[in-house]
């Protein structure tokens, strides 16, 4: 298989990952429940760096999300692969997400967890390729505007490979 250039280093993910994690514990000092909502699979490998800069009681609620068939083209219709396990009514819900592309999946996700009732509901995405934008998503912590290039690696995949990749990289150069 052959490699992809490094876009995003690993060095260069992790510092951005410790600063995401201090703004986010300031933020949330107050919080008596904060839910962080890994989205699957995409997310697992960012979330699990983050929760450790997160010094807060907190817990974790996975869910699972598909938007994309084998390509690389959004479809538009999103589907639940794995739901919450708990309740999250009443409680301060932090989406973590790998990346928001044309936003679809983030807009299906926002009208499906407002109808059960949290408390307050904040998006973490590590990665925003803004020209490719379908619709307006407000990302209250990001980690790094990107260019549109489809990109791999540090759990993102491409027809499910390359998510082990310790950086984030392109296909092909
Ligand atoms: P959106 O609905 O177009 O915003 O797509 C969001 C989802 O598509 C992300 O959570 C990813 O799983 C996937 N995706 C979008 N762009 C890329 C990319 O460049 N590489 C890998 N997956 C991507
Ligand atoms: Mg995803």
């Amino acid at each position: 298989m052959q490699k992809p250039t490094v876009m995003l280093s690993a060095e260069a993910i992790a510092a951005r990952v410790a600063a995401l994690g201090e703004t986010i514990t300031r933020d949330y000092r107050d919080s008596t429940e904060l839910v962080v909502v890994p989205i699957l699979k995409g997310s697992f490998l960012f979330a699990s760096d983050l929760i450790r800069q997160i010094d807060l009681d907190l817990s974790v609620e996975f869910l699972g999300l598909r938007s994309y068939g084998a390509g690389t083209e959004s479809s538009g219709v999103v589907q639940i692969t794995y739901d919450l396990t708990t309740s999250i009514s009443g409680k301060d819900v932090l989406v973590v997400e790998d990346i928001v592309d044309t936003g679809l999946t983030m807009q299906y996700l926002r009208t499906n967890l407002a109808t059960r009732n949290p408390r307050s509901v904040k998006l973490c995405s590590l990665l925003h390729k803004p020209a490719r934008s379908r619709v307006p998503i407000p990302i209250d912590y990001l980690g790094f505007t990107i260019e549109d290039r489809f990109v791999v690696g540090y759990g993102l995949d491409y027809a499910e490979k390359y998510r082990n990749l310790p950086y984030i990289g392109v296909i092909g150069g």
